[in-house]
This record gives C-alpha cells, structure tokens and sequence, in this order.
C-alpha cells in the first residue's frame, strides 16, 4: 500500500485527482469505479477544473459507481446518480450512457445485483476503483460483518451509517435503509485501488483498516490484501497511525 499524507482536504484533493487523471491520460477509454459521499466532492471539482482547462478528456471513458440507495429514484436529489451528474458527469464530456449505477427503483434485488455485475463484467473489471471510508469502516455499502466474498448485494444499512448520511436528508426518517452496494469481492476485482480519506473522525477506520487484523468487522482491511492500493489521506484522517509512530 502507498499512503499519501495530505496536508488538508484541499491537498488530498489535488493529490487524489492527480492519480484520476493519470489513469484518464494513460488510458482515455479506461473504466473507472466511482463514489459518492462528502470526501470525494474536492476530487471531482478538481476534475472538473482541469477538465475546463482543457486538460482532460473524458470522452471514452467509462464509469461504474459503487452503490445506490435502494428506494431512490435517479433524479431524485438524495440519489447518487443525482450527486454524479451535479457533481462530476454534468460538468465533464463524459457520454452518460457510458456511465453506470445500480438502479434503485429495482425492487428485486437478485435482479437488479444479476444485472449490475452482468454490467462489470461485460465493460471488463475496472481499471481505478476509488474509494471513500464510513466512520466504521465501510467501503461501498459493505458494512462491518459482511462476507468478503459478495459482488453487487442489497444491504441493510447499519444504524452508525444510517446516522452519519441523515446529514444530507431534511429527516432523518428519510434516510433509505437499504442500499445496492457492489460487494467486496467486486471491489477487490478492481485493477487498482485510491481510497481518499478526511477529518479526525476517519482516523480509527483508517488505521485499523491499514494497520488492523484482517476482519469483516472493519470491511476496508481487506484492501491489505490488494497488490495496488493507494491511501491519499489528510492529517487529520492520519492522526492515529502518526500519533502511534507507524508513518
Ligand atoms: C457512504 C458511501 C460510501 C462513503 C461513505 C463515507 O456510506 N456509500 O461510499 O465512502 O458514505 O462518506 P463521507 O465521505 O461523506 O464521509
């Protein structure tokens, strides 16, 4: 594993677009795995600006998302089809039908999870799969406690999870409680990894998924078994692993 210390949000930022844009340069039809969440947000809008600038080109490129809140409906503005298009796939020339995300208006889930790593598969694995971290560890959706070996799956969301998302949702009764997450399995598949990680209250997951026992408890310690991973993270989200001496 490399790991990158960023100064602040802003640096990992830069840092982590700077190796989005690499593979995007290296190979323009690249397929790559994106996510959702507040940590990667300063990603896509550097992206974007370098995009602007005329410095990238997304025009073949194909991107695979890791989840969907199950009950959402894409222009819904809590979706993550939503989050994609306003923070990334709006502002860049990327072909949307060459963008892909679970469907969650799909009721049934065997259906709907079939499909998905029918969708993986047939764009053949993803090249750089990029990565945020839940306060307890989870990657994707793949909360603490799930078998590694799943591809894309319906879960039901833990209460920590369940919490930490209701910020964005004007109740908290709103906050869906299942999602279609790719699994871990799916996730592990991808040629390589850049998990980008924010803020004090990343610091224990970030060290007990760099430094940790291999467990399903804390879903992203099994990236230790994945031969090309990349943490960029800030001082805070390091704090622990500095604090105890290992970087
Ligand atoms: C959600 C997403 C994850 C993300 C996590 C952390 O649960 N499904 O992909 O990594 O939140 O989000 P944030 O970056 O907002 O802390």
């Amino acid at each position: 594993m490399k790991i990158y210390n960023a100064k602040d949000y802003n640096d990992m930022s830069r840092k982590a677009a700077n190796i989005i844009s690499a593979q995007v340069i290296i190979k323009p039809d690249c397929v790559l795995g994106l996510a959702t969440g507040s940590t990667p947000e300063g990603t896509y809008k550097q992206l974007v600006e370098w995009y602007e600038k005329g410095d990238l080109d997304f025009s073949k490129v194909r991107a695979v998302n890791l989840d969907e809140y199950k009950g959402l409906s894409k222009d819904n503005n809590q979706s993550y089809a939503y989050f994609m298009r306003k923070n990334l796939f709006d502002k860049v020339n990327i072909d949307l039908n060459n963008t892909y995300i679970p469907n969650g208006l799909e009721e049934d889930s065997k259906k709907e999870c079939e499909r998905y790593n029918n969708v993986i598969r047939a764009l053949g694995g993803v090249d750089l799969q990029l990565l945020g971290i839940g306060g307890n560890g989870h990657i994707g959706f793949n909360e603490p406690g799930q078998a590694f070996e799943k591809e894309t799956h319906c879960v039901e969301l833990t209460q920590s999870t369940i919490d930490a998302n209701a910020r964005f949702f004007e109740d908290k009764e709103l906050v869906p409680r299942y999602a279609y997450s790719m699994g871990i399995k799916s996730i592990m598949q991808a040629k390589s990894i850049l998990l980008v990680a924010s803020g004090k209250s990343k610091a224990e997951a970030l060290y007990k998924a760099i430094y940790g026992e291999i467990v399903p408890s804390v879903p992203a310690s099994i990236l230790q078994l994945h031969n090309n991973v990349t943490i960029v993270a800030d001082e805070d989200a390091l704090s622990i692993i500095k604090e105890k001496g290992l970087l």
